[in-house]
């Protein structure tokens, strides 16, 4: 015997989950604020979830200092301790008071032993992590120094990134997917699959080593009407707009934070923002290329790809959802010493920057 329902049953249970979706839908009203950022009329505007926002504005709270910096000339690091290479010049107090600082920022739970050894011997550099964060804080600094065209005054410290945690939440690898070919089915080509870095669109995946790490050419749109004289791809677009995606998911940020959708490409009609993310763009390329990547020989194997390379940063690795990380807290304004490289640093020449083949 097969038990069948009556269909007036099935109606009226659809009638009453349509009911109970609709009261759902009310009793959590969803609180949307909207500004303009562009010409009136344009569309370019900011729609922010005020849900979403708090959230967000809970976990952007920045740890208090340790201590008040130190004014005037104690003894400087480098006559106290041994193996000082990056911050000698400080006075020894306000080292102290920056590896009391870098431990919040970095390594709350561990403490000093995330970065020196266990015996006690402060000077020793036989643990990967103290001459990794040597490096990292020369690119703290050469990032606050170098790359005030993003960063502005506003700057980075080790906390932008880390937030309390010796791996930051957003960091990339080169993606065995995005370059096999697909078996039997044949080539995807790196695409249509839902990944999560294109924001779980069907879009080529591989955006990162391309754009952000090296300088694939992020242009797509043709500057003549006629439809001759411009060879890119549907592909190349579709890899532009994956690329994009990135850029307002990492942001929390729709396509008319950067753009006028009337035309893309115009730089003329585009918010301020976008000339910001162009720096941006290069600024990534350069902390990828000139301070990440190279670190690889230093990780244990347990911190690499599937492919061997090196942890890399992307635009979510400092915004995490909102268009200025940290909801823009001026944090670096009590660190002086991260504004800029010591002197010894200074006696490097200046490192390359990337210049983008479009520039
Ligand atoms: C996130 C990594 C990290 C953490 C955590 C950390 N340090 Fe350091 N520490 C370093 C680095 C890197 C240096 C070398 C700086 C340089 O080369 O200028 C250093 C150097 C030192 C030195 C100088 C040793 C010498 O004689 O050369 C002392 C002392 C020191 N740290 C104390 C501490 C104390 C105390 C803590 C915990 C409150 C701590 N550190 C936490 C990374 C860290
Ligand atoms: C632009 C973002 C950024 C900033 C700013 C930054 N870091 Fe990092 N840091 C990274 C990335 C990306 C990694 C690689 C993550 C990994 O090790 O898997 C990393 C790794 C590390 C590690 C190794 C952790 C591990 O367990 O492998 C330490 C320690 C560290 N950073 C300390 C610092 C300190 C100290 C500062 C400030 C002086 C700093 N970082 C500033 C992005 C940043
Ligand atoms: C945070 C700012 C930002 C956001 C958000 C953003 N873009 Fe872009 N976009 C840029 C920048 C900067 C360039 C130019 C890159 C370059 O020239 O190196 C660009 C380039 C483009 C281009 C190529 C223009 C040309 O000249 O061929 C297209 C198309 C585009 N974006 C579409 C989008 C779409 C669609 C979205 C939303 C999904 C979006 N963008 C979101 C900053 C942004
Ligand atoms: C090293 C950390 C870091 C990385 C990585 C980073 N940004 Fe930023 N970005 C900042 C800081 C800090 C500011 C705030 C500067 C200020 O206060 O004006 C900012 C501001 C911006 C702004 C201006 C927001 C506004 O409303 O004024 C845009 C747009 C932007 N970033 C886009 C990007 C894009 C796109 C990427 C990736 C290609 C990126 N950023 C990567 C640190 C970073």
């Amino acid at each position: 015997m097969t038990l069948t329902i009556p269909p007036f049953l099935t109606r009226f249970a659809i009638a009453i989950v349509g009911l109970l979706v609709i009261l759902a839908f009310f009793a959590a009203p969803i609180a949307t604020e909207t500004s303009q950022r562009g010409y009136r009329g344009t569309g370019q505007e900011v729609v922010l979830n005020a849900n979403t926002v708090e959230r967000q504005l809970e976990a952007s709270q920045v740890p208090a200092e340790p201590w008040p910096l130190e004014e005037g000339d104690g003894p400087l690091a480098s006559e106290v301790y041994e193996n000082v290479q990056a911050l000698g010049h400080l006075n020894a107090g306000n080292f102290d008071r920056l590896m009391a600082a870098m431990t919040e920022w970095v390594s709350p739970e561990q403490g000093c032993t995330y970065c020196h050894t266990e015996d006690g011997n402060f000077a020793s550099d036989d643990i990967y992590t103290k001459v990794v964060s040597r490096r990292m804080i020369q690119m703290t600094q050469h990032l606050n120094s170098q790359w005030t065209n993003h960063v502005a005054q506003t700057g980075v410290t080790c906390y932008t990134c880390h937030a309390g945690q010796p791996v930051p939440e957003n960091i990339w690898f080169d993606d065995p997917d995005a370059l096999h070919a697909g078996g039997l089915v044949g080539d995807r080509a790196g695409q249509n699959i839902a990944a999560p870095e294109v924001g779980m669109t069907s879009l080529p995946q591989d955006i990162f080593r391309p754009f952000i790490h090296d300088e694939a050419n992020i242009r797509v749109i043709g500057d003549e009407a006629l439809p001759h004289g411009n060879e890119r791809t549907i592909k190349q677009t579709e890899w532009t707009y994956g690329l994009m995606i990135h850029f307002s998911e990492s942001l929390g940020v729709n396509c008319t934070y950067c753009h006028n959708s009337n035309n893309f490409g115009s730089w003329e009609q585009a918010p301020a923002s976008r000339a910001v993310a162009w720096h941006g763009i290069r600024m990534v390329r350069d902390l990828n290329v000139n301070y990440l990547e190279p670190l690889g020989p230093v990780y244990p194997e347990i911190r690499l790809g599937p492919l061997g390379d090196a942890p890399k940063a992307n635009c979510a690795t400092c915004h995490q959802g909102v268009y200025k990380p940290l909801f823009g807290a001026q944090m670096l304004a009590d660190y002086p010493s991260l504004r800029e490289p010591g002197p010894a640093d200074l006696q490097d020449p200046p490192r390359q920057q990337t210049s983008g083949l479009n520039d």
